[in-house]
């Protein structure tokens, strides 16, 4: 049975534009095509972690126009008893995807910053001490999550995502697996540099810390106690749109790890996942079942 999950993170009501290029500044431009669908990078590292066959919880918020979200992550098997429903709008993002598959993401956080820490005093006083607690940075109380986690001795799990200036005063050593993409690295790091470079800097600042780099076509990186690996990406025939490729990555990696398989081979499983997740269109839609894996 692999260990459990809780993960705090946000539910939002994605819009997709496909356009030809990103919008600049003072454009207006047509949208060649036009679809909604869920995301939100804690329900796609959810949805992820479950169609995996992860056991997992879902503490977060949703407004009146978020039933479907819950309606999803139950549906897949997600524990949605941490999940609250309350008066403000579910969270939005509107994203560009353009000719190449690549994203902008514009984000309205709506009720993903109303969480409490009372919400979440259930859900820790149930966990088992060798529970996982996962949690992004797209809700409000990042750093109270981090801290209880730690303070409570679970496994402490960050995606820094979407990366601000805040995430750069969250110690990390409080965390455990820090998993980052080049430019969350950089803003952690507070400079610009090779992978491999920033991946030494951010191990350092905490030597229990096994930080994990994926680097997209380029595969992954990862240094720490766990080992030190590099990884090329998984094949893909052609990118359709890059959404949500992060998210899947995680999920499929942590309940690798939490079913008690070895580092490198959690990699593995993650790369595949989001080679395949970028070959579909959407955040929540493009994330794979395992059977969708196994060829
Ligand atoms: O990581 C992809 C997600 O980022 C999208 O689903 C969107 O909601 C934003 O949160």
């Amino acid at each position: 049975m692999p260990l459990p999950v809780l993960n705090v993170g946000s539910l939002n009501l994605d819009h997709i534009f496909r356009l030809e290029h990103f919008v600049r500044p003072g454009e207006t431009l047509a949208a060649r095509d036009y679809a909604h669908s869920p995301g939100g990078k804690g329900l796609n590292q959810s949805l992820a972690l479950a169609r995996a066959g992860g056991r997992v919880f879902h503490a977060g918020a949703i407004g009146p126009d978020g039933a479907s979200l819950k309606v999803l992550l139950q549906d897949a098997g997600v524990d949605t008893r941490y999940l609250e429903e309350g008066a403000a709008a579910t969270g939005q993002a509107v994203i560009q995807v353009d000719d190449g598959g690549e994203n902008a993401i514009l984000l309205y956080g709506g009720a993903n910053h109303t969480l409490t820490p009372e919400q979440l005093e259930a859900a820790w006083l149930a966990l088992p001490e060798d529970a996982y607690v996962l949690t992004q940075n797209e809700t409000n109380l990042t750093e109270h999550v981090i801290h209880e986690a730690r303070r409570r001795g679970f496994r402490v799990v960050w995606n820094p995502a979407p990366i601000t200036d805040a995430c750069r005063q969250i110690p990390l050593t409080s965390v455990d697996y820090l998993i980052v993409n080049e430019v969350e690295a950089t803003g952690l790091c507070g400079f610009d540099a090779e992978p491999d470079a920033m991946l030494s800097v951010l191990h350092s600042r905490a030597p229990q810390l096994q930080v994990v780099m994926t680097l997209g076509a380029r595969g992954v990186i990862t240094d720490g106690p766990d080992g030190a690996y590099q990884l090329p990406a998984a094949p893909v025939e052609h990118v359709v749109d890059t959404t949500a490729a992060g998210d899947t990555f995680i999920g499929y990696f942590l309940a690798a790890m939490a079913s008690g398989r070895s580092l490198a081979d959690s990699l593995k499983q993650a790369t595949a996942a989001a080679a395949w997740c970028v070959q579909q269109a959407g955040a929540a839609p493009s994330i794979p079942l395992r059977e969708q894996l196994v060829r």
